[in-house]
């Protein structure tokens, strides 16, 4: 690794090697209105790091500003060591990151075949009509559906279409955002199970996601956000572990969500 040859700013403390993605203080919200507040985490490299905290406790704003749609006010983002804030989402996909936002993404009037084209709009015709048959390798329902709509696909297929269109920029960072919404189990399985053997081959994952426990059983890494603070990082096998999750995700200790509701 080489991070050192290209910084032109002296950089304290020097990254640590093995972190793909570091928050370091940083501070970031909409309008005149801060989220995140002085938010500093590491993400491993061919880690999968989960987001977890209550509804509104900054999860989506971490991703949102880690992709450049957010101004860091203060603080910085490092990937690889290199300070990204302030790049454009577009900047940002040419170094290797793709998000995956909550909720359908696609272009329900264009066929399965037409999103992945325009997934690969910055790389070219070629390269993308290469790499598209390399996608589906992963998805080989939504492969039997290249001619369909994308509307016409169901709610599991396209959230693999969205990942299959992330991945044909093989990025090297990946940012998901509650990818098991709307998906029956079978099928957040088939998701967090891909997303376990991007990691294995070198992707540093980013997820956010409610569904605690089976996320915590595919990830490495377990970090907590509360009002845009972060009140946890463990390794998720240990979080898993301990008795006391369902009080800290359920409702309980940690929680400001109501009783019941799922952090
Ligand atoms: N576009 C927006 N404009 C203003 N406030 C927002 C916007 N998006 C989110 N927020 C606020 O930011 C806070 C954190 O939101 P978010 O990051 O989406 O939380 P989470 O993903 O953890 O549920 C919430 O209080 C939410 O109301
Ligand atoms: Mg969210």
């Amino acid at each position: 690794m080489d991070t050192s040859l290209h910084s032109s700013a002296p950089q304290s403390p020097a990254p640590q090697a093995s972190a793909a993605i570091e928050f370091d203080d940083v501070v970031a919200g909409y309008g005149d209105f801060m989220i995140l507040n002085n938010l500093s985490f590491k993400a491993r490299r061919g880690a999968i790091t989960l987001l977890l905290g209550p509804n509104g406790a900054g999860k989506s704003t971490v991703l949102k500003t880690l992709f450049g749609l957010l101004r860091v006010r203060q603080g910085r983002i490092l990937l690889d060591g290199q300070s990204i804030a302030g790049a454009s989402p577009k900047a940002l996909l040419a170094q290797g990151i793709a998000f995956v936002p909550q909720g359908r993404n696609l272009f329900g009037q264009l066929t399965v075949w037409q999103n992945l084209e325009l997934g690969g709009i910055t790389l070219g015709t070629a390269v993308t009509h290469e790499r598209i048959p390399e996608v589906l390798e992963f998805f080989p329902r939504v492969r039997e559906r290249l001619h369909s709509m994308a509307s016409a696909l169901s709610g599991g297929e396209q959230k693999q279409l969205e990942i299959g269109r992330a991945l044909l920029l093989r990025p090297k960072v990946l940012l998901i955002d509650e990818p098991s919404i709307g998906l029956s189990p079978l099928v957040v399985q088939d998701v967090f199970k891909l997303l376990r053997r991007l990691a294995d081959q070198g992707t540093t994952v980013l997820m956010v996601e409610q569904n605690v426990k089976s996320a915590l059983k595919v990830s490495d890494e377990a970090i907590a956000l509360e009002s845009g603070r972060l009140v946890l990082h463990r390794p998720a096998g240990e979080l898993l572990n301990d008795p006391h999750i369902e009080r800290l995700f359920l409702g309980g200790a940690h929680a400001a969500a109501p009783a019941g509701q799922v952090a």
